[in-house]
């Protein structure tokens, strides 16, 4: 019987809502290589390039809905949830806002959030709609200049890790979506599941690095998979 679950998604989960995902096969995102525009190094480089590739991702979640996966995600917390039939954790690699859009209680941005802007100087994280390329005053220490895109880059600590690890220490079903198994920490939940004694479940377009390590995986689009799997957990209650 399952009573805790944890979920992890990455990128492939907001592929069909047209947010274009991280390892394309030209191994570019967006036209940019990685160390450009997702490290420290390259935001003290050229601040202005990484401002600019952040303020137009920020700009573009106007355009793009959740998709069939998110909303399946959000009614399976919401049954969990009101059934009172264990704790339920979404944890996302994503920095766009589809999940919380799709409405949950419980869900950790692990690589941070484009509506967020993280200030250098003091160290305030503030929810941020707009561009920063201009440098705007950071809303809780005032200086100008400091803000930065709060996105865990490489080489930089994931949040939440604390409460990731409760709660995989506790859970009795693990399921990653739409994600390649290229990045560790995250690439490493389902061992830490498996140690807990979880099963594990990948939904994914296809076999990812981490495929082998799993109970079982189902491989296809997530606006399709992930639905299904969703009714079959609520039918079975
Ligand atoms: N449905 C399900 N899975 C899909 C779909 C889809 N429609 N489209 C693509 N995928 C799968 C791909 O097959 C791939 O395995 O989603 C995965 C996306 O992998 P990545 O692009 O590597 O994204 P992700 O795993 O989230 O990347 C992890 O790396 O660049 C960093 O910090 C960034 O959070 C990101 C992290």
């Amino acid at each position: 019987m399952v009573r805790n679950i944890v979920i992890l998604t990455g990128a492939g989960i907001s592929a069909e809502s047209g947010v274009p995902t991280f390892r394309a096969a030209d191994g570019l995102w967006e036209g940019h290589r990685v160390e450009d525009v997702a490290t420290p190094e390259a935001f003290r480089r050229n601040p202005a390039l990484v401002q600019t590739f952040y303020d137009q991702r920020r700009a573009f979640l106007g355009q793009v809905v959740p998709n069939a996966a998110h909303l399946a995600l959000a009614r399976l917390e919401a049954q969990w949830r009101e059934r009172g039939l264990g704790e339920f954790l979404l944890v996302t690699q994503n920095v766009d806002d589809l999940h919380d859009r799709a409405g949950h209680n419980r869900l950790l941005h692990m690589h941070g959030e484009l509506n967020s802007a993280l200030c250098t100087a003091c160290g305030a994280a503030r929810p941020w709609r707009g561009p920063l390329i201009d440098d705007p005053a950071c809303p809780a220490c005032q200086r100008s200049g400091s803000l930065r895109p709060d996105i865990v880059w490489f080489g930089e600590m994931p949040y939440h890790m604390d409460a990731i690890g409760d709660a995989l220490s506790r859970c009795d079903l693990f399921v990653s979506i739409g994600t390649s198994g290229a990045v560790y920490p995250a690439a490493g939940f389902v061992q830490w599941a498996k140690d807990a004694g979880a099963r594990t479940l990948e939904l994914n377009l296809e076999p990812s690095a981490g495929t082998p390590m799993f109970d079982e995986a189902r491989h296809g689009p997530a606006g399709t998979l992930v639905p299904a799997w969703v009714e079959e957990m609520l039918g079975a209650l």
